[in-house]
């Protein structure tokens, strides 16, 4: 087991790797950047979208030293008296978050409202003059994309997306390894992400006392079509494409930004999928099975896959195959497991005359005597653990609070929010489609 300092020390160096390889959009003029701050600055934050995801980032939040909540923005009553009942009566609440952004004492906001919101949101923050600490998707549709890299780059402000994997010091450990030649020549990723339960299919409890009343609709509707009132739609909202973003946005992103992460390549070229409604038949519009193949011109394979009712227990991982061999990724931990190549003649010779058999090895022989006369080697196999208790979401807060005081780079700024979660997306355009559908990382466009 690694401890934490050794860990730190690799998860530094690649997060400086990967702020090097940070562009910035070249066509906008750029508002000068405010003054570097002294690491023991306060840093006065607000939420919006205060809910499982925003309580849950806030609580982490405030556990960097020197962050100071101010202001929560909510568009269900609930959740703003709950607000105080946990962060203190003097918090600022309000159903209208442009209340928030015209507060001078707000330095910095996490958005954890659903897709739908994350564009404007972003942008009136940013151009508040705020910093910015997203949500995964980054977008919605693809247009969000351009959209806040540029008002990124026009306001000069921070802005990092929250799949907080990307700060995760077994991520940064799998980087290392791979860039080592751990297990050789990557040709091809799998990952998944499987569940079983209700809840994990998007079905979350709506109180008691939702209603047109204590539930701001319109606002909650926003840019997504205008309906009646619906609880389901208000507090379930990624079972319908008009907020959320299918399990592709949900979960595929966070694929994405791992496998982007720990290879360091911008994107597929080529991405195929196929899905379906297999069980979750409760009105919903997204699909609670997608299997989906992305080609990268790194020269690796790409298959990821999600299933709602999977027969067993939540199941989420990596696995990174090789030339020399494997590396896994699973919880908190990474495994690299080396296997030789194997290059005897093996089973394929019995199939030849007694006669032939002997003469083939015995030729075969003088050209390469036995490897390994007293046996194969064993599968060299190294376990990195991360230590007790590890969080990458602390991690992932405690790296964007540096950014907001010392104004440097952060690794998952809105490029590579973009580049994540505009791949993940392709899947639910080739199932729309039933075709392939080709991007283009670099440009980020669809080809
Ligand atoms: N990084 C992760 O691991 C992770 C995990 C879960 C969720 N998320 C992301 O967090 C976001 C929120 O997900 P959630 O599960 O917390 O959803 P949620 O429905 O529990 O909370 C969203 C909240 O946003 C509020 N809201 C909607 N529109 C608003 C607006 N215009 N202004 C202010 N508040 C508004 C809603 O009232 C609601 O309380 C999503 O984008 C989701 O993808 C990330």
């Amino acid at each position: 087991m690694l401890d934490r300092r050794t860990f730190l020390q690799s998860a530094a160096k690649t997060a400086t790797i990967a702020a090097a390889a940070t562009r910035l959009h070249p066509l906008f003029a750029q508002a000068a950047a405010p003054a570097p701050r002294s690491p023991n600055d306060a840093v006065q934050l607000a939420l919006i979208g205060a809910g499982i995801q925003g309580q849950g980032d806030t609580r982490t939040a405030l556990q960097v030293p020197g962050v100071k909540l101010v202001a929560v923005a909510d568009c269900y009553d609930g959740r703003l008296a709950h607000a105080k009942e946990l962060w203190g009566a003097d918090i600022f609440t309000t159903r209208d978050y442009r209340e928030i952004l015209a507060r001078p004492d707000v330095d910095a906001v996490l958005i954890a409202t659903p897709d739908h919101w994350h564009k404007q949101a972003a942008i009136d923050a940013m151009r508040a003059g705020k910093d910015v600490y997203l949500e995964k998707p980054m977008i919605h549709i693809y247009p969000d994309g351009p959209e806040i890299i540029d008002a990124a780059h026009s306001t000069n402000r921070i802005l990092q997306v929250g799949s907080q994997r990307v700060s995760s010091i077994i991520y940064a450990k799998a980087k290392e390894l791979l860039a080592a030649g751990a297990i050789g020549k990557l040709n091809m990723i799998t990952a998944r992400w499987d569940r079983n339960s209700s809840t994990g299919a998007w079905n979350y409890s709506i109180p008691l006392d939702a209603s047109p009343e204590t539930c701001d609709w319109p606002r909650f509707s926003g840019s997504a079509p205008k309906m009646p009132f619906s609880a389901e739609r208000f507090f379930q909202w990624r079972k319908w494409k008009d907020y959320g973003s299918g399990v592709a946005g949900d979960l595929f992103v966070h694929l994405f930004s791992g496998t982007h992460f720990i290879t360091g390549a911008h994107g597929p070229t080529r991405a195929m999928a196929t899905g379906g409604l297999r069980f979750w038949k409760d009105g919903r519009d997204a699909n609670d099975v997608l299997l989906a193949l992305f080609d990268y011109p790194e020269g690796f394979n790409l298959s990821l896959h999600v299933n709602f009712v999977d027969g067993g227990e939540e199941s989420e991982g990596f696995l990174f195959t090789g030339s020399e061999g494997l590396m896994e990724i699973a919880g908190n931990t990474v495994t690299v497991t080396r296997t030789p190549l194997e290059s005897e003649p093996g089973f394929t010779v019995s199939t030849f005359t007694d006669a032939m058999q002997q003469q083939y090895m015995e030729q075969y022989r003088k050209k390469y005597p036995i490897p390994h006369p007293s046996g194969p080697p064993a599968n060299e196999v190294q376990k990195f653990v991360a230590p007790e208790g590890y969080s990458d979401s602390y991690d992932h807060f405690h790296n964007f609070f540096n950014a907001v005081r010392s104004r440097q780079p952060v690794v998952e700024d809105a490029t590579f929010g973009f580049r994540a979660a505009g791949a993940a997306l392709l899947s639910n355009l080739s199932v729309e489609r039933g075709s392939v559908v080709r991007w283009n990382p670099e440009t980020m466009k669809i080809a």
